[in-house]
């Protein structure tokens, strides 16, 4: 199956279901209702060392991709991304970030290059933006973790905001088209939040999969933003 191309940035704000908060036992139908309202999905792969939990590996990517027909941006939150570039690659994933504080991230960066797909770059809260800026002319996207990773369902961190706007500073000095992705504890309040701050992809998760309507609740969100 192809990869559908991934969106580019335009302004709007890009709306990216995390499915680390669907039904696994559904995926296709929890993904039905949100697909033709979201830009894109995100596959939360976590290792048990990077961050104490682990989720899942490159077969969901396959599987989301097939029940989505969207854009795959695959977040490895895991120490030694260059070991599974590849796979997640093959797995259709049109998008893999690295966490910047995993071995050789800057590698990871060249190598997903190389392969052909977009780039990210992920900092914990406790990561300083200036951690991007040796990378900054290969980016396409820079995920700042507004909750720490590893579980979905947490509280928003509105501390990470001040680093959020610095980061659309940074992009915009940059001239690139980046993605500035928050990720971690968005709902209706935060998601404005942290737009009004200059994300302009957001990463939603419990908010979305436990609304008792998800297509109503990315229409809402699309109205507010
Ligand atoms: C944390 C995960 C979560 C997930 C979104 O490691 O990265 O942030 O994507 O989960 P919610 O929206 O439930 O916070």
């Amino acid at each position: 199956m192809k990869t559908p191309r991934f969106p580019l940035p335009s302004g709007k704000a890009a709306l990216v279901p995390s499915v680390l908060a669907a039904d696994f036992t559904c995926l296709k139908s929890s993904l039905a209702p949100v697909k033709k309202l979201a830009d894109w999905v995100q596959v939360d792969v976590m290792d048990g060392h990077f961050v104490p939990n682990i989720s899942f590996g490159p077969g969901i990517v396959s599987s989301v991709a097939a029940a989505s027909s969207l854009p795959v941006d695959a977040h490895l939150m895991v120490s030694e991304p260059g070991l599974f570039i590849d796979a997640f690659a093959a797995a259709g994933a049109g998008l893999i970030t690295v966490h910047s504080e995993a071995r050789l991230a800057g590698a990871c960066l060249k190598k997903i290059k190389d392969l052909g797909l977009k780039a990210g770059l992920a900092l914990r809260p406790g990561t300083p933006l200036k951690r991007v800026l040796p990378y900054l002319q290969n980016l396409d996207l820079i995920l700042i973790m507004t909750v720490e990773p590893g579980f979905g369902g947490q509280a928003f961190m509105p501390e990470m905001l001040p680093k959020v706007k610095a980061a659309r500073e940074l992009i915009n000095k940059s001239g690139r088209g980046i993605w500035l992705q928050a990720d971690g504890g968005i709902n209706a309040g935060t998601a404005e939040a942290a737009a009004l701050y200059g994300a302009d992809s957001l990463v939603i998760g419990s908010a979305l999969f436990s609304a008792e309507n998800p297509a109503a609740f990315l229409r809402g969100l699309r109205r507010r933003l």
